[in-house]
Parts: structure tokens; C-alpha cells; sequence
């Protein structure tokens, strides 16, 4: 049942490249327009939406800001992301143009399920992102988008993780379609390069003997660091989420710009750090920004672990050792950064000799408040 894998984490991440494709499959009709006909809303009613808001917790939270940057972008539409157990108890602002968006793996976290039916009681419609048929989340909502990563079974997400990002761009996309936010020829281009992710994605788990390397080596670690920027920040928050749940290790996400406000002073001598890059394509020059990070850290002796697409030439000279991925248009970025970052977590908990499966502490699904 874990296919040749020691463990249903490693398993999992090695089928990320399936459920991508799987999340991927039958969304599109002959002229290559999407069709979203699961969802069960009516498109005009799409039409009308005038906010989005995203619930959810944990790792699926971190696919909400991945969806934020994304929808924003596409569809011009303001999409805020938020805790579910912090949205639900503070009187938020809802009304019938404010579509929320939940997330959920199992569909049955408890956090989530309430403030899905605190949104639908304040008149907002619903739509699930979901991998588990017919759970609670799904089934209360007025519309569902799942994703097909299959069971996941190890405690820490990681494919379902990949399938989330993958719908709620394919969301993304189809409300850009509705309301001609996109010419059909850009959605069919994203979607072309969106179908050759799950090829890069196997790239990357082909040539991960570095960053296993690196992990193997860090076993007495207390302390990692996570940055990242844009697109980036919710992978560095979602790496080190990772580090945490597998190999109990000290480990903190922030977002890059932040540095100076206050976690650099964090920074002493071998304080390993990891850096999510930005693409060189990325339309702010953001990627200057984070190269001067990473050289901030490093004159104050961090040791610089970087996750950069391949060809970025610029970065390789200020960083200790650079994880590269396939290349890709910028926004679909995290669906490749996040993989070394798993395998990092993965293997350096293994190495420490911890349950992967069954970190200490957690359950697959929360089913309490
Ligand atoms: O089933 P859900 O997606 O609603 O679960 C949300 C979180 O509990 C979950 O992502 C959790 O953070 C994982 N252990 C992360 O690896």
C-alpha cells in the first residue's frame, strides 16, 4: 500500500506529479475553454462575487494565500485569506457579493466547518476546495471544486498541498474566463504550462540527492529559518510548518521584507536559513530584493539554503547552496518550490529516526474546535 515507499509521506510526495494532473483532468471542454460544472453554482452567479474570502488552517491556509496571489492577479477581484478559527469569532464582513472560499483536505476540520456555516448563515456563498467526497465540508457548501490527490494518509499534507494550489488556480482561471478578465488564449497558455508541471515536479524528486544530503547532515540543527517573498512566502511558511511537524525543530517563516523589522536580529553565526526565490521573470524585481536578503543574512553568518528556479544565475553567487527547480511562468511558481522543502522536512525528521506518518501530537484531521 505505500507503493515501494517506506513511508506514506514519501509515498505521497512522489505522487504529487499524479494528483497535479488528476486535479488537472477533464476541466476543459474541446475549445479548451474551462468547465466547472462540479462546482453547482450558477456562472452568473459568479459574476456578481465582489470579495473572496479564504478559510482554512494549517497547510491548507498556506494554498489560501497561494489563491490570493493568484486570483487577485487574474481576476481583479480582492480575495483576503484568513484562519478559520480567527474569522469565525470576529464578527467579519459579509454580504451576498462575498464568495468564501474554504480549504480542507479531509473536509472535516472542525475550525473550518464552522466558520463555513457562520459565512452561509450571514448570507455568503460557499465554495469547498476538497480532496475527501462526499465529508462534511463539501456537503455543506453550495459549491464544490475537489481535488483528485487521492487519500492522503500521512498526518503532514503534502500532496493534497500541490492539488489545492492546482484548483484554486484552476478556480482562479475559470473566474477570470467569466468575467473576460483573461483572453482565452492566456487561460489556455497557463493551462498548457499548468500541464507540464507535473513533469517538472518529477524532475525534481529525480534529482533530490542534494537537498537529502543537506537534510542528513542537520540532524543536530535546533533552529531553521524560512523566508520568502510574494509567491514565496507561503512556501517558506509552508517548509517550515513542515520542519516543525516532522522533526520537532525550532523553525519560523516569515516573509522576506520583513527581515529587517525584527527577524534578522535572529541571525548569528551558522544560523541555517532557508530562501525561497522569487522567478527572475517576476514583474516587481523582487528578486534583487531577495538576493540582498540573503546577503544580509549572510554577513551575519547564516549559512544560505536557496530554492531558486534553474538558470538563475544571479542568485548562485551569494548563496551556500542552491536547490534548483524547472522553470515556469512566475505564479505558478509554488508548485514547484514547495517539493525540496518537503523532502527536506522528510528526511531530516527520518533521519532523526521520528514516525513521519504519525508525528507526536497531531491528527490527520481535527475534529474539534
Ligand atoms: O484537512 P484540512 O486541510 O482542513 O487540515 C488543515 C490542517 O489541519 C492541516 O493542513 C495541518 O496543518 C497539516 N498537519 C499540515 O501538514
Amino acid at each position: 500500500e505505500k507503493g515501494g515507499f517506506e513511508t506514506f509521506m514519501e509515498k505521497e510526495i512522489h505522487d504529487q506529479p499524479q494528483a497535479v494532473q488528476d486535479t488537472l483532468l477533464g476541466r476543459t471542454d474541446a475549445s479548451g475553454a474551462l468547465v466547472l460544472d462540479e462546482l453547482r453554482i450558477d456562472p452568473e452567479e459568479l459574476t456578481q462575487v465582489t470579495k473572496i474570502i479564504v478559510l482554512a488552517c494549517g497547510t491548507s491556509a498556506y494554498a489560501g494565500t497561494v489563491a490570493k496571489y493568484a486570483i487577485e492577479h487574474w481576476c481583479r477581484i480582492p480575495v483576503e485569506v484568513e484562519l478559520s478559527h480567527e474569522f469565525r469569532y470576529r464578527d467579519p464582513i459579509i454580504d451576498e457579493g462575498t464568495l468564501v472560499v474554504s480549504i480542507s483536505q479531509s473536509g472535516e476540520t472542525m475550525d473550518t466547518l464552522m466558520a463555513v456555516r457562520y459565512a452561509k448563515e450571514q448570507g455568503a456563498r460557499t465554495l469547498s476546495i476538497c480532496n475527501t467526497n462526499g465529508s462534511t465540508i463539501p456537503r455543506e457548501s453550495d459549491a464544490v471544486l475537489y481535488t483528485h490527490a487521492g487519500p492522503e494518509i500521512a498526518v503532514a499534507s503534502t500532496k493534497a498541498f500541490l492539488a489545492q494550489i492546482t484548483a484554486a488556480y484552476l478556480l482562479g482561471l475559470y473566474l477570470a474566463q467569466l468575467n473576460k478578465k483573461l483572453f482565452s488564449g492566456q487561460i489556455k497558455d497557463i493551462l498548457a504550462d499548468l500541464g507540464e508541471i507535473p513533469g517538472k515536479i518529477r524532475e525534481i524528486l529525480d534529482g533530490a540527492e542534494d537537498v537529502k544530503e543537506l537534510a542528513r547532515s542537520m540532524a543536530d540543527a535546533t533552529s531553521v529559518l524560512f523566508l520568502g517573498r510574494n509567491l514565496g512566502f507561503p512556501v517558506a511558511m509552508e517548509g517550515a510548518l513542515k520542519l516543525k511537524e516532522l522533526a520537532y525543530i525550532h523553525a519560523e517563516g516569515f516573509a522576506a521584507g520583513e527581515l529587517k523589522h525584527g527577524p534578522i536580529a535572529l541571525i548569528d553565526d551558522g544560523q541555517p536559513v532557508f530562501v525561497v526565490m522569487p522567478s527572475p521573470m517576476d514583474r516587481h524585481s523582487l528578486h534583487a530584493k531577495v538576493v540582498s536578503n540573503i546577503q544580509e543574512v549572510r554577513a551575519r553568518g547564516a549559512r544560505t539554503f536557496v530554492v531558486a528556479e534553474r538558470g538563475d544565475q544571479a542568485v548562485r553567487r551569494h548563496a551556500e547552496v542552491v536547490f534548483e527547480v524547472p522553470e515556469t511562468q512566475p505564479v505558478l511558481m509554488p508548485l514547484l518550490t514547495t517539493v525540496p522543502l518537503q523532502i527536506f522536512a522528510l528526511e531530516l525528521a527520518s533521519a532523526k529516526g521520528y514516525d513521519v506518518d504519525q508525528p507526536r501530537n497531531l491528527a490527520k484531521s481535527v475534529t474539534v474546535e
